[in-house]
């Protein structure tokens, strides 16, 4: 398992890319993080993204937080999805649900688009 900075949640780029291999098959985030709260930045988003299309591995995203952020002093947060990174749509799977915005539990919403031809044809499973 990688490991962000412990106060700052920045990935060590040099520590990331080493962690990738020739046998990654892909990488799980949780963005925006809990515990930490911290939103990776369009710049680590597309670092993470290089990587996996260089490594051709798939992104796992959770992104239940996305529309619970927490501005920090003298930084601009906004939450980006991973499937909005040029080339990540089809190697993106965004796990989400309406538990925390919504406060409605007991389903996750997971969507992949990889070998799709369009968003509107990804597909949604309900569990439970
Ligand atoms: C980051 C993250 N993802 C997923 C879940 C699961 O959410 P749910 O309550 O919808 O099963 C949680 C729950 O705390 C969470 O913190």
């Amino acid at each position: 398992m990688f490991r962000c900075a412990r106060r700052t949640g920045v990935p060590n780029r040099d520590e990331l890319r080493a962690a990738f291999n020739s046998k990654t098959k892909a990488i799980i985030i949780c963005n925006p993080n809990n515990p930490t709260g911290k939103v990776f930045t369009p710049n680590e988003m597309e670092f993470i993204a290089g990587l996996c299309q260089e490594f051709d591995a798939l992104c796992f995203t959770d992104e239940i937080y996305e529309h619970i952020l927490y501005p920090r002093a003298g930084a601009e947060i906004a939450h980006i999805s991973m499937a909005q990174i040029d080339g990540m749509r089809d190697r993106t799977v965004i796990v989400n649900s309406m538990s925390k915005t919504y406060s409605v539990t007991d389903g996750a919403l997971v969507t992949a688009s990889r070998h799709r031809k369009s968003p509107a044809r990804s597909q949604s499973f309900m569990t439970s």
